[in-house]
C-alpha cells in the first residue's frame, strides 16, 4: 500500500495582502530583527507572537562564540511564551530575518529548522491549539501555513512514548 502526505499553504505578494491582525505582527517580526544576537552568521532572525487572549510574545536569535550553544529566534520566543503565560495557546507567529550579508536584500521567506520545528510541534500540542504561521522576509512574498506542526510529519511526540 502506498500513501502520500500533503499540506496547503497561502502564498501572497507582499504583506499588503494580508488582513490587518497578520500584516501588523510581520511588521513586528521583522523590526524584532534589530535585537537579534547575530555577530557570527550576520543573519539577523526575528519572531513576534500573538497569543489567543491577545498579548504578544517576541524572540531573536542569540549566537555564541561556541556556534551550536547559539539558538533559534523562534525557540527564545517560545521559552519567553512559556515564562509570560503557562499554556496559554499562540494563535499566530511571524518569523523574518535580515541577512547582512546577501546582496539583494532579504526578500524571499524563510521556514523554521528542524529543532524549532519539534519544538512548535511541542507547544502546539501542549496547548491543545495549532498555531498558523506567517512567514517573509523584510519584504516581498509571505506564506501562511495554517499549523506549525505541518512542517513536522511522521515527529516524534508524546503519543510515541505511550
Ligand atoms: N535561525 C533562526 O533563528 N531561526 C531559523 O528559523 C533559522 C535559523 C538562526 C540560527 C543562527 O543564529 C542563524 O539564524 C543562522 O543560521
Amino acid at each position: 500500500m502506498k500513501k502520500q502526505h500533503s499540506f496547503g499553504f497561502e502564498i501572497y505578494n507582499d504583506i499588503s495582502e494580508l488582513n490587518k491582525e497578520d500584516a501588523s505582527l510581520m511588521e513586528e517580526a521583522r523590526k524584532t530583527t534589530q535585537k537579534a544576537y547575530a555577530p557570527y552568521s550576520n543573519f539577523l532572525v526575528g519572531a513576534a507572537a500573538l497569543f489567543n487572549n491577545g498579548q504578544k510574545v517576541f524572540g531573536t536569535n542569540q549566537e555564541n562564540a561556541s556556534y551550536p550553544v547559539g539558538i533559534c529566534a523562534e525557540r527564545v520566543l517560545l521559552a519567553s511564551a512559556s515564562m509570560l503565560q503557562t499554556d496559554e495557546p499562540i494563535k499566530t507567529m511571524a518569523i523574518s530575518y535580515n541577512n547582512l550579508s546577501r546582496v539583494g536584500g532579504s526578500d524571499r521567506p524563510i521556514s523554521p529548522c528542524g529543532m524549532c520545528r519539534q519544538s512548535l510541534a511541542e507547544y502546539e500540542e501542549r496547548t491543545s491549539q495549532s498555531m498558523r504561521l506567517i512567514l517573509s522576509g523584510m519584504e516581498g512574498k509571505v506564506i501562511v501555513i495554517e499549523s506549525a506542526s505541518q512542517l513536522l510529519p511522521f515527529s516524534f511526540g508524546s503519543e510515541s512514548m505511550k
